[in-house]
């Protein structure tokens, strides 16, 4: 098997943990996550997420990590590699496709973010939970400035991609992570201090398993899937720049357990917050655009600022849990046009930059302008749905059965032992859960969010 050889490489050890978390950990994390804990019974709903992470997520990460690593090249070559002239091969096609996709309509809440910094600092945000509606309605139904907003977050995603894996993806990383960190700690410590706050650390923490049923179950499930960026080549296509003595099941364990800590503590920001004020949990989407803000004003009502300094530091929180994710998802694709097309880095990461912010633009359009729909969704849905709750599943669960049953096990052992050189004690059961567990859970969440079980 031919690879490529002086292909650029992470630097570091915590260079390759921070940037894959930086990838994983992403609105899903600090929106989604918070949103279905509150509809779905809180604590119950974490202690099942935490398991389908570990049953589901630490194999279908290995699966991605081993291909990536294997092959050294972008996701749609890595499969071909290993797949020789077999259908396989599509898979990682397939899955550059959906990095495209998810890019395209994630820069556009990214660029919400954005500006709901800026609107943050104006005092935009200050006024009664009404004016604090109608500027989400007005500013998502404005035709240029989410444009404008989500054209910014792809040339600053841009500039970070064209420096390269080390200089850029690497470096903005080590900056970006802890500062997420530190934000997160600031936010939950101030939200936990507030009247009537131990309530919703009670909500958090103790399991109601009245609410359980088979859509919490597999709605755990897809989380921990959207959660962790499985199922598209982003994490194949980091692991190509993982080097040959980086430890895959060591540093999955790390990036899986980051991802979950920030989902926990992004749930201790939130909904201490918001039972102080008396709001509902379950408010959906609206949550972090409508009711947050509300949140932040309302609870922090009495010390002149705060509200205003805690709604800044929430926004710029969530603009740099995003970015690092569209970095990753940039990247998918960039490496894929600069590696297939023999373009310079530069010229790749124009292509994604243009080509994504068109689309993004059309998502965005989408919102008001009912002519950018398609089979009843506007296209922003449509992506979200597609995306989301078709293809990643698919690409996960078609990962999954590639290396449980067609990569030769050799390659296998030799991926997760570093060569001989680590003792494989896990490799029968990591083989069991991608042969068996993994496959049929993903299909069971597939069935389900196609509602057919
Ligand atoms: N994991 C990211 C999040 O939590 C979303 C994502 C999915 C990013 C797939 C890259 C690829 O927001």
């Amino acid at each position: 098997m031919t690879t490529m050889s002086n292909r650029a490489n992470f630097g570091s050890r915590i260079g390759i943990v921070l940037a894959t978390a930086g990838s994983a950990v992403g609105l899903g994390n600090v929106w989604r996550f918070p949103t279905m804990t509150g509809e779905n019974g809180g604590a119950a709903f974490i202690l099942i997420y935490i398991f389908c992470v570990v049953a589901l997520g630490i194999p279908c990460m290995l699966s991605e990590f081993i291909i990536g690593r294997r092959a050294q090249t972008n996701a749609a070559r890595a499969f071909s590699l290993l797949a020789g002239g077999t259908p396989w091969r599509f898979i990682g096609y397939f899955g550059v496709f959906t990095g495209f996709l998810i890019a395209s309509y994630y820069s556009v809440v990214s660029g919400w973010c954005l500006q709901y910094v800026t609107a943050s600092v104006s005092g935009q945000l200050d006024g009664d939970p009404e004016a604090v509606t109608q500027f989400f309605t007005d500013f998502s139904t404005n035709p240029w400035k989410p444009v404008l907003c989500l054209v910014i977050f792809f040339l600053i995603s841009h500039f970070v991609v064209v420096r390269g894996v080390q200089k850029g993806i690497e470096r903005a990383s080590k900056l970006m992570m802890p500062l997420l960190f530190i934000l997160l700690l600031i936010i939950a410590v101030a939200s936990c201090l507030l009247p009537r706050a131990s309530e919703g650390i009670r909500f958090l923490f103790s399991p109601d398993f009245s609410k359980v049923d088979s859509n919490v179950l597999l709605g755990a499930l897809g989380q921990a899937f959207y959660s962790l960026s499985l199922g598209m080549g982003c994490l194949c296509t980091y692991a190509s720049y993982f080097s040959r003595d980086t430890h895959l099941v060591k540093s999955a364990t790390q990036i899986v357990s980051i991802d979950t800590l920030i989902a926990i503590l992004a749930g201790l920001m939130i909904f201490p917050a918001v039972f102080s004020v008396g709001g509902n949990v379950g408010a959906g989407p609206s949550l972090v655009f409508i009711t947050l803000p509300n949140v932040f004003n309302e609870a922090f009502s009495s010390v002149p600022l705060v509200g205003h300094l805690m709604a800044l530091l929430f926004y710029l929180l969530l603009s740099v849990a995003a970015l690092t994710s569209l970095i990753s998802l940039h990247e998918v694709c960039t490496a894929f046009i600069h590696e297939e097309f023999h373009l310079s880095r530069a010229r790749a990461a124009t292509v994604v930059t243009v080509l994504c912010s068109i689309i993004g633009v059309f998502c965005s359009l989408s919102f008001y302008n009912a002519d950018l729909s398609l089979f009843g969704m506007s296209l922003f849905d449509l992506f979200d749905f597609t995306t989301g709750q078709i293809f990643l599943p698919l690409g996960g669960f078609l990962t999954c059965l590639f290396v449980g049953w067609y990569v030769p096990r050799h390659i296998v052992v030799a991926e997760l032992t570093n060569d001989g050189t680590l003792r494989g004690r896990f490799i029968g059961l990591f083989l069991f859960c991608v042969r068996y567990v993994c496959p049929v859970g993903i299909l069971l969440v597939f069935l389900n969010q196609m509602g057919l079980v």
